[in-house]
């Protein structure tokens, strides 16, 4: 069964043109049925660009044969039409509002249950101490549009490129240790998406890098999202480099240095856009310190306005999985909570 866009318009736009609740309702059903059993997952209207989901075209019919009056049906409808024809997207996404409803794979909550890793294409769990994808991806989609740039003054494994490359967006990512950098460029190797995107690698000390000359080799003024994953503290030493903030003596060098690193991100951000912070906090000496909440005031001292602050869950690393009823054991008799989460803030640049 062949079902095109251009079809479905024609039997919309005829339905606003009747007079019969019923007649409408009967062409609607068997339009329904017909794309219930066509195995398009998405349909294009050439004319307009405009994809559309095919979930999201069974929930609207659905919604419109279920309505009772016909001011209310030729009101669905009309928005049905407007869904499949305009893109309304805003300043910061390339999410089209007119189809809110099929973006299934957005989260909107502050609580992030993600229970799987992704582990597809280049991504692997394979760095000690990376984040999983579905963070950047998550952010990717709801805070840049194709072809704007992200930067990640802790890349890592390179787990922000990986996704920035998959999505269309450009990226700049700096790491201390040249380990990171070449790791990056392995996996961004190992990547098939096939986006024409810039990334630029940095192995620099980011509480120290000077933007302004990278930014103007690579041609451009500002980067319109960024993420950091900083260590938390020293809970996993990356390196044996002085400057790298996991061998920080203190909690005060750590947060200093924290501070830093936002002080010479912030002039390259776009007014407006946004910053993420993901960062868990630590036990120890029977004291939970809350790094999280630590690494927030420093940023918002310096301006920024907090939009959200998530919590996700954190799966246990083997090794805690394997001690399982001992890390029980501990907690009963030290009087504290093991961690299941960790903290995601999300600034906005005033
Ligand atoms: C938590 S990991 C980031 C992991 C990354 N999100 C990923 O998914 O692969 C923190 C990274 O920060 C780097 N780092 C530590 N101090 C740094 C500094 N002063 N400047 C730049 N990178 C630093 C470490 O080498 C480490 O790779």
């Amino acid at each position: 069964m062949k079902i095109t866009a251009n079809h479905i318009l024609e039997i919309l736009n005829n339905s606003l043109n009747s007079t019969e609740l019923s007649v409408i309702k009967h062409n609607l059903k068997k339009l329904l049925d017909n794309i219930k059993k066509s195995n398009l997952l998405e349909i294009d209207s050439k004319e307009n660009n405009v994809k559309t989901d095919k979930i999201y075209l069974e929930n609207e019919l659905n919604q419109i044969i279920e309505t009772k009056t016909i001011e209310r049906t030729k009101y669905y409808i009309q928005r049905l039409v407007k869904g499949m024809t305009e893109i309304r997207t805003g300043k910061i996404n390339d999410i089209n509002l007119n189809q809110w409803k099929s973006y299934d794979d957005i989260i909107t909550d502050s609580l992030w249950i993600l229970d799987k890793r992704d582990n597809s294409g280049a991504h692997s769990a394979g760095y000690w101490g990376n984040f999983i994808p579905q963070i950047p991806n998550q952010f990717l989609k709801r805070f840049t549009k194709k072809g704007e740039w992200v930067l990640d003054p802790f890349v890592g494994s390179g787990t922000t490129l990986i996704e920035a490359k998959r999505l269309g967006r450009n990226g700049i990512g700096v790491d201390i240790q040249k380990l990171s950098i070449e790791l990056t460029e392995a996996n961004l190797k190992k990547d098939n998406s096939t986006n024409p995107v810039k990334i630029k690698l940095i192995e620099a000390d980011s509480t120290k890098l000077n933007y302004e000359n990278i930014l103007k080799e690579i041609g451009i003024k500002s980067v319109q999202f960024v993420i950091l994953h900083p260590p938390y503290w020293d809970i996993i030493k990356f390196s044996d480099n002085k400057d790298d903030l996991s061998n920080a003596k203190s909690i005060d060098e750590f947060l200093n240095s924290f501070g830093k690193i936002i002080d010479k991100t912030t002039p390259i951000l776009d007014k407006g856009r946004y910053l993420a912070i993901v960062i868990s906090d630590k036990y120890e000496n029977g004291e939970w310190i809350p790094l999280g909440f630590y690494t927030m005031q420093e940023t918002m001292k310096r301006g920024y306005k907090l939009k959200s602050t998530i919590v996700k869950n954190f799966e246990d690393t083997t090794a805690k999985r394997n001690q399982k009823s001992l890390w029980k054991y501990r907690s009963l008799v030290g009087g504290f909570y093991i961690f299941k989460h960790e903290y995601i803030f999300l600034f906005q640049k005033k």
